[in-house]
């Protein structure tokens, strides 16, 4: 695997997922190329011995399984990742009029971001948009592709405390300038309704996100760096995906799953605490003739890994981390644990994630947050409450976390697609919690 290659593949892949619904789309497309059918969650769903499918909730979560031949002591291999970052959503009433000729959209925060990091780069505008057609009202995805906005700075000489700290007011400082004066009230919907091919009175509601349109960059004397928005947690939808699509197991389902929603907490229809999860894994083993006593014997012999990014020590601020369970970037996966199980990381899958990690020659690093310090939580425990499965939390050390353009390893994606794929072709035999079997 080329390092450099696989990490433009990456840049490219974070590119075209400019919303979560877009990010569902990419990924839609590359299940599609590779042969996978789509099942509607309306529908009948009729799995096959040796069949690759994938469904959807609400164009913002995606579940895909490949299904083997040898399906009699079933289980699933489960990785999940989440498709959203934080960023800021347009209000329905979506321009502000002024100062003078000035017109400005209306956001509000979609996730906890570095505000900061959000001014003065050029920005777009991604999501879907719900419009009347002939047919009945449709959903349709807008991506501006252009730099059409711009949340810029006060000049240092208005703002003298600004390098003492200052803190942004989301009300105020943080909105976008759309128009210096050649566009009025209604110019939104207008450039929708030209970009989607209907008239603005058509236009009936939408989700739109702000899209940092920063370049990313491969960087570094010896190209050890990635920079680009969204690598979290883009970088792990794209690993697992790779490595999902890369590896062929007869045993059991491989199933991968991105959710949507991680980033406001994950309790929606779609999200990592909703049924999506549960609903697909039973609706599948059903329809491949199993009974409901066979699904929970599935259930107890299958493994999640959750996916998300994690934190490298500052090269300015080591001070932040624990000790010892700290991280670097290109020094190996990251298994995060917390006593308190916000990270559902316990010994049991560690040990299994350890012994995929050994299998696939790869390098692996323990986080644990200071002990004084409150950490995040994640997809693992969330998604628990719903389909509860022996779970490890891992992710890919990065630096500035919700900043709006962030920095990783170029070494940790190619062994985070290593490790993965090696955790997709194992053949895992778990026994409750005494022990497991992990072979070739
Ligand atoms: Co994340």
């Amino acid at each position: 695997m080329d390092r450099r290659e696989l990490n433009q593949e990456l840049v490219d892949f974070i590119r075209k997922s400019a919303s979560m619904f877009h990010t569902i789309a990419t990924i839609k497309g590359l299940l599609n190329d590779a042969g996978f059918e789509e099942w509607r969650e309306e529908e009948d769903w009729a799995p096959q011995p040796k069949g690759k499918y994938y469904t959807t909730r609400n164009g913002s979560s995606l579940i895909a399984f490949t299904v083997g031949s040898d399906l009699d002591a079933l289980a699933f291999r489960m990785t999940a990742a989440h498709s959203d970052s934080p960023t800021f959503k347009v209000k329905s009433v979506p321009e502000l009029k002024g100062p003078g000729e000035y017109l400005r959209l209306n956001v509000e925060a979609y996730g906890g971001m570095i505000d900061s990091t959000w001014l003065d780069r050029p920005l777009g505008l991604a999501g879907r948009v719900l419009v009347k057609t002939d047919g009945g009202v449709e959903s349709r995805l807008f991506n501006s592709e252009k730099d059409i906005l711009l949340i810029p700075n006060v000049p240092v000489h208005m703002n003298r405390g600004v390098n003492d700290g200052y803190a942004f007011n989301r009300q105020v400082d943080l909105l976008p300038l759309f128009s210096a004066g050649e566009m009025e009230n209604g110019a939104l919907d207008a450039m929708l309704a030209e970009a989607l091919g209907v008239a603005a009175s058509d236009i009936l509601a939408k989700d739109l996100f702000l899209v940092n349109h920063e370049a990313p960059s491969i960087w570094g004397v010896k190209d050890e760096f990635v920079s680009t928005p969204k690598l979290d947690d883009l970088q792990c939808v794209f690993v697992s995906l790779k490595a999902f699509l890369a590896s062929e197991n007869d045993r059991g389902v491989n199933v991968f799953v991105c959710f949507d929603n991680e980033e406001v907490g994950s309790n929606t229809k779609q999200g990592a605490m909703s049924t999506f999860l549960k609903d697909a894994l039973r609706r599948l083993t059903l329809g491949l003739g199993k009974s409901e006593q066979e699904f929970h014997q599935a259930v107890s012999r299958s493994f999640l890994v959750s996916c998300d990014n994690a934190h490298a020590v500052h090269p300015n601020h080591p001070e932040l981390c624990d000790d010892e369970n700290r991280t670097y970037l290109n020094k190996g996966i990251v298994i995060k644990e917390a006593a308190n199980q916000k990270y559902t990381s316990d010994a049991f899958s560690q040990a299994v994630f350890l012994s995929v990690c050994e299998k696939a020659g790869v390098p692996v690093q323990h986080f644990a947050n200071r002990s004084n310090m409150q950490g995040g939580s994640t997809l693992g425990n969330l998604s628990n409450t719903q389909i509860s499965v022996h779970a490890v939390d891992i992710g890919l050390p990065q630096l500035a976390m919700h900043s709006s353009y962030e920095t990783a390893g170029c070494q940790d994606t190619v062994d985070a697609v290593k490790a993965l794929t090696t955790f997709f072709n194992a053949a895992l035999e778990i026994h409750g919690a005494e022990s497991f079997r992990l072979d070739a």
